[in-house]
Order: C-alpha cells, then structure tokens, then sequence
C-alpha cells in the first residue's frame, strides 16, 4: 500500500508507508539520458527494471552485501529500507567506454588493468561532474571513512556482478551505484541496479554496436531498446 510521495526521479518515484523505516519504489518506464537532455519511454521498462534489480538485489544479499532491498510488491514496485542517499555516484568501470574515453581518449572497448572506481556529485544542476575525495571532504559529501567505505564495497560489488553477469553471457563493461545511510548509520546499497544503470555488452557478439544490451542502445538511438532490456531479464531471471 503507498502513502504520499517523496520523491520523483527520472526513473522510480518513491513513497512513503505505514512504517517509516519503509518505503516504496515505483519504476518508471520513462527514459532520459544526458541529464534528461533526451526523453523518452521504453515499453514495459518499469517491470523490466524492477524484476532485474530485485533479483539481483537478492543476489547480492546472498552474497553477503547490505542492500535496501526489502521485498517485490507488484511488478513495478518493491519495498526498500528507508536510508539518506549519499549525494555521490559511485562508478565503477572495467573496460573503457561513456565518458572516461572522451575525458581521458582512451579507446572504446579497451580492458583497464584494474577495475577504476569514480566519484561524481549527484547535483542535475551541475551535471553530475567527477570529483575527488578533497571535493568529497570540502563539500562534506561524506566522511573520509565513509568515502573509503564506498570505494571498498564499489569494488566488492563489482566483483560479485562480473560473476553473475558472466553467468549470463553478458560482459559487465562499468556501472553506477548509489549508497544510502540507514537509521543506524550503516551503509546499504541503494538506488537500482539495471541496464539504465549498467553497460552490459553480449559476450556472443564482436560487433560494436549490435553487442550493446543496455541504456547506451537509447542513448545512441541504435534501436531494439525493450528487446534487449528483455533479453537481460530473461538471462538475470535464469541465472
Ligand atoms: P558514463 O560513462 O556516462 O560516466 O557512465 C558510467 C556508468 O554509469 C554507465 O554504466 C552508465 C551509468 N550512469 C548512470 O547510471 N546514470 C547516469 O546519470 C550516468 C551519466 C551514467
């Protein structure tokens, strides 16, 4: 049952419930990309995202990592624990591609020696830019503890994703995560976890653009875009 709303996003609104230590996240099939320079919609997106993240959230909590995940309560809504989102993007990449080969020339497609991860300021206005841990600290983002924190459990969480994405036959390339702070100040990954937040590339298939099962195929207006979210939700849905 939802109460009021909290917050829209561009991709989930967020409600309150009868406990509020809980709230509901509706997914959104609207799609935009370039700080929602570009807007659109991918059929059924909202179901397909939210029956992905709760398999993979209960994945990871398996695995042994805190999440906000509490329960699926419809198809395109699930209960999450209550938490204040850390106002920083934690990107984690393996492979070069987006906006690390524009900043720094690297070439599309090439395997970095070790998985990088990369802080930028949640901030629309500012167009989300990198920041360093000093940015981190002077914009009192978080406490240097907690930005070791996150560094750590990015890398953690990278390491279980590349083993069940493999088992999907898909190459996790880089993704996003974003963390929140329980009532007990402890950390949970929150957010969502989907291909609008991850580059999943077709390890069957060498072709560039024909291999890319993700947000980048709405981004660069490549085409199948529902078709590929749902051929991911019937690799993640089997693993
Ligand atoms: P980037 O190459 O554009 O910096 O994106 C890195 C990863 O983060 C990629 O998997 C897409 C994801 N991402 C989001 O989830 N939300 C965003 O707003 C952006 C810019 C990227």
């Amino acid at each position: 049952m939802s109460g009021t709303k909290l917050y829209e996003g561009k991709a989930k609104i967020l409600f309150t419930t009868n406990d509020p230590n809980i709230l509901l996240s509706r997914y959104k099939d609207d799609a935009t990309a370039f700080n929602a320079l570009k807007k659109g919609t991918i059929a059924n997106k909202g179901e397909m995202n939210c029956a992905i993240a709760s398999h993979i959230f209960q994945y990871l909590e398996i695995q042994g990592l805190a999440t906000h995940f509490i329960k699926q309560v419809s198809p395109n809504e699930m209960q999450v624990a209550a938490v204040k989102i850390l106002p920083i993007e934690v990107v984690v990449r393996n492979i070069a591609a987006g906006s690390i080969c524009k900043r720094l020339g690297l070439e599309q497609g090439q395997p970095l020696k070790q998985p990088l991860v990369e802080f930028f300021y949640k901030n629309d206005d500012l167009g989300d830019p990198l920041i360093t841990d000093a940015h981190v600290a002077m914009l009192d983002l978080a406490t240097p503890e907690q930005a070791a924190q996150l560094k750590q459990l990015a890398l953690d969480i990278n390491q279980h994703l590349q083993t069940f994405f493999d088992r999907c036959n898909l190459i996790l390339v880089d993704f996003k995560v974003e963390i929140g702070v329980d009532v007990k100040g402890k950390l949970l990954l929150a957010d969502e976890i989907s291909p609008d937040t991850c580059r999943l590339w077709d390890k069957a298939i060498a072709d560039p653009s024909d291999r890319i099962m993700d947000k980048d195929r709405f981004r660069q207006d490549l085409g199948n875009i529902a078709e590929a979210y749902q051929e991911v939700m019937k690799r993640v849905l089997a693993a």
